[in-house]
């Protein structure tokens, strides 16, 4: 290894976790290099992880289309707009996400070139721990070994497999096949109604399909706020995603065009579906396949993911690790923080991640979005708090839209107002919920967001008389 190549900072992994922490180790005097093994379809790097590849971007790419779609057969009538002969080019809604998926590969790679970032498109791997740091051996095209003071592991997760049911990509199709069918399935089934399933459900049940999730749990969105997720699922099943709870799924069986599954309902019935596309979406497992964890000894938990403390140190010294590969929430923006704060730690500064802060969005239609506590967590925990909702339907705004579904819920703290949680479903959930996040961040009142001017009509008014609905004086409602 003595030509082996020396740097501060060695991140594996260029998903959202590990790219944002190369750039920041590189704004902070590091030399940083990035290994990431995610290839396109020609054979070439593609940085980005599932965030970029197959998850965040390319399924809002997918979600907007078909939203486009579906207004235009139907909302843009009400509008007086006639949309004659309208139709489905599916080829060229698929190849436009994948065009926006380079846009954000190639943003990426002109980011480490910007910040001097080496990028080595190979898989890294833990080949020995040296005096002073780490040898990473990065396999690929252009093999390689790379020196590091300070290792960051961000290598993401895959999706989790169903037993018995493994993923062909063809019939049974993980993330990366459900963002890729290339006709639309006449019948579509989703195992698990969770963010994907939704999202994933939505897209191509605009495009024409019948769509059926199953979900094992007998409660729709159990981590969301029990109000706001009753209003998602009435939305949803009128708009005509069949969801059906509480279902215990048995075998599932591929056969040569379509694919069988077996379950018992929620009344114990035994039912038999048959789908011409499954998706399984039942959660993520982290994902260290190949990282030489073994070989350095690096400390994995019990569940698979790389062991860390609320800083993201593993059991080795120098070893950092961030993102959906550690505990906390599978999502880039948690990610991201993560990577942005270990870079400070690694230059001696306090880097900081708020778990209490981190906004959840679901890119449906209606949108749904949260930060802090559930009504349902704070009964739980015996805080004794106030409520004030306010429904999109006595928004202008959100009426010249066309869209008036949904609500914003503030919860705030009995005693000292301090803002508790907030919780929206209803258009552009996900851009309305920052407001609440920055809130939150700087310890408000609810009396602070009902006392700030918001622009008129905008469905942000929605937010501030919600805030004043905690205090029972909403104005336009
Ligand atoms: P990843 O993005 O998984 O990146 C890990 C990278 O490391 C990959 O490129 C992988 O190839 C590479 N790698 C792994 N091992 C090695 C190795 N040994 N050597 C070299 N390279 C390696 N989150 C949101 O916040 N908002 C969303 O809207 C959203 N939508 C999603 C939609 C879908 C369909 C899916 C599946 C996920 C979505 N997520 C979303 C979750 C989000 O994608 C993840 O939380 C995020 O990508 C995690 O980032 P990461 O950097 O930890 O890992
Ligand atoms: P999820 O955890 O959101 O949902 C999985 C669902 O499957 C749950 O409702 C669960 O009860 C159900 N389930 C689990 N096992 C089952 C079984 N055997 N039978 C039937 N149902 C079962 O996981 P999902 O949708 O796979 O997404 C993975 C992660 O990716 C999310 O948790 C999220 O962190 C991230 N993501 C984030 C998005 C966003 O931020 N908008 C979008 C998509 C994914």
């Amino acid at each position: 290894t003595s030509n082996a190549k020396q740097f501060d900072v060695v991140v594996i992994g260029a998903g959202p976790g590990g790219y944002i922490a190369a750039i920041r180790a590189a704004q902070l005097g590091f030399s940083v290099a990035c290994v990431d093994e995610w290839a396109n379809a020609q054979g070439g790097p593609a940085p980005g992880g599932t965030c970029t590849n197959v998850g965040c971007i390319p399924s809002k790419a997918l979600l907007q289309s078909s939203e486009h779609f579906e207004h235009a057969g139907h909302g843009f009538a009400e509008h007086g707009i006639d949309v004659a002969g309208l139709t489905l080019n599916l080829g060229q809604m698929l190849k436009r996400k994948d065009g926006v998926v380079k846009q954000n590969n190639d943003g990426i790679l002109y980011l480490f070139k910007k910040n001097k970032i080496a990028f080595f498109h190979g898989r890294g791997a833990f080949a020995g721990a040296a005096e002073g740091g780490y040898t990473i051996g990065v396999a690929g095209a252009k093999p390689d070994t790379l020196k590091a003071k300070h290792v960051v592991i961000a290598t993401g997760s895959n999706a989790r497999e169903l037993a018995g049911a493994p993923f062909d990509e063809k019939l049974i199709l993980s993330n990366a096949g459900a963002l890729a069918i290339g006709a639309v399935p006449k019948r579509l089934g989703v195992i698990g109604a969770g963010v994907i399933g939704l999202e994933m459900g939505s897209v191509w049940r605009r495009l024409g399909a019948e769509v059926t999730v199953l979900e094992g749990l007998p409660v729709f969105l159990g981590a969301v706020d029990e109000q706001i997720a009753k209003e998602a699922h009435k939305l949803f099943v009128k708009q005509g995603l069949a969801i059906k709870l509480g279902c215990k799924i048995g075998a599932i069986k591929a056969g040569a065009a379509d694919v069988t599954v077996d379950y018992v309902d929620a009344d114990g019935a035994a039912q038999q579906a048959v789908f011409d596309k499954l998706i399984i979406s039942i959660g993520r497992v982290p994902n260290t396949t190949g990282l030489g964890a073994d070989t350095v000894g690096l400390k994995l938990d019990e569940r698979g993911f790389v062991a860390v403390d609320d800083d993201c140190k593993t059991s080795l010294p120098n070893v950092w690790a961030v993102g959906d590969v550690v505990r906390g929430p599978m999502l880039a923006h948690k990610a991201e923080e993560e990577g942005v704060a270990v870079a400070e730690r690694i230059a001696g500064q306090h880097g900081h991640t708020n778990f209490n802060t981190i906004p959840w969005v679901i890119y449906t239609s209606p949108e749904i979005a949260w930060v802090g506590q559930t009504e349902q967590q704070l009964k739980a925990a015996g805080v004794a708090y106030k409520a004030g909702t306010f429904p999109f339907l006595a928004n202008g705004r959100a009426r010249a839209l066309g869209d008036t579904s949904g609500m914003v819920k503030f919860l705030a703290d009995a005693t000292s107002d301090e803002i508790l949680g907030v919780h929206i479903v209803g258009p552009m959930a996900s851009e309305l919920i920052s407001e609440a996040v920055v809130a939150m961040e700087f310890r408000a009142s609810s009396e602070d967001i009902a006392r700030i001017c918001h622009a008129h009509p905008s469905l942000s008014e929605a937010t501030k008389e919600a805030a004043l609905a905690v205090d029972k004086r909403a104005l336009n409602f």
